[in-house]
């Protein structure tokens, strides 16, 4: 198959961009610089595409700066979906690693990979996630030590321990939890006494959401990151 088609097939590009995208940085075909668009690539070659491997494995990872009002859904009769702004394959396989609420701004993980996304979302992993939270009265300090002995939600079970930073202006803080459970976030700072009116996730594992990625936008991982999936999986990719 041609280079382009493969790429294409995958990656939201159009084969007139892709072409001009080549010349300045090109696809690594089994280790090889390769530009030239026609160039026939084999079934099981590896082609890695501006740090993206899309050869063997055919795995895809975005990383989406979610913003408020996209629903993590594939199809919502109301809302805007994650799938409206980052393009779903053509194999229509991408899903989100576990979800945000639609008011929730933040990272998202967005993969064909589903060993990646057990390995991020098993409950026996307790993969840390931290979040920016504001909240319209001040934080009680109270809330640190209930959270770090792990707070009755009307669950089952009481939560895990959590870490929660107050910062300055005591009406925000960066809450660390290592669960995933339905609107855990929300439901601890209800407990506490201090409902959110933001939230926002900042890191998911060591996977983190840079400042520099407006809200809206997404990106294929970079290889420092792709090394990450290989590390969550346990295996190589
Ligand atoms: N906790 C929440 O309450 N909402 C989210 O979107 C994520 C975590």
């Amino acid at each position: 198959m041609r280079l382009d088609k493969w790429i294409t097939s995958q990656v939201a590009i159009s084969r007139k961009d892709l072409k001009k995208k080549l010349k300045t940085s090109p696809a690594i075909v089994n280790g090889e610089k390769i530009s030239d668009p026609g160039f026939q690539v084999a079934e099981g070659d590896e082609v890695i595409f501006e740090g993206e491997r899309i050869g063997k494995t055919g795995f895809v990872y975005y990383l989406f700066h979610k913003p408020k009002g996209v629903v993590c859904a594939a199809e919502d009769a109301r809302s805007e979906t994650v799938f409206s702004i980052v393009p779903q394959s053509p194999k229509k396989d991408l899903f989100t690693v576990g979800r945000l609420d639609k008011d929730t701004e933040g990272l998202l993980l967005i993969t064909n990979d589903g060993a990646l996304s057990h390995a991020m979302l098993s409950p026996r992993r307790h993969v840390a996630k931290t979040y920016f939270l504001k909240t319209k009265d001040p934080i009680p300090k109270e809330a640190v030590l209930l959270f770090e002995e792990g707070v009755d939600i009307g669950d089952e079970k009481k939560t895990l321990p959590a870490r929660l930073e107050i910062l300055e202006d005591q009406k925000s803080a960066l809450l660390t939890i290592t669960e995933g459970r339905y609107h855990q976030v929300k439901r601890m700072m209800e407990k506490a006494g201090s409902p959110l009116y933001y939230l926002k996730r900042i890191s998911m594992g060591e996977f983190v959401l840079e400042e520099t990625l407006p809200l809206g936008a997404y990106r294929t991982l970079r290889e420092d990151e792709l090394e990450l999936v290989k590390k969550y999986k346990g295996d190589t990719v």
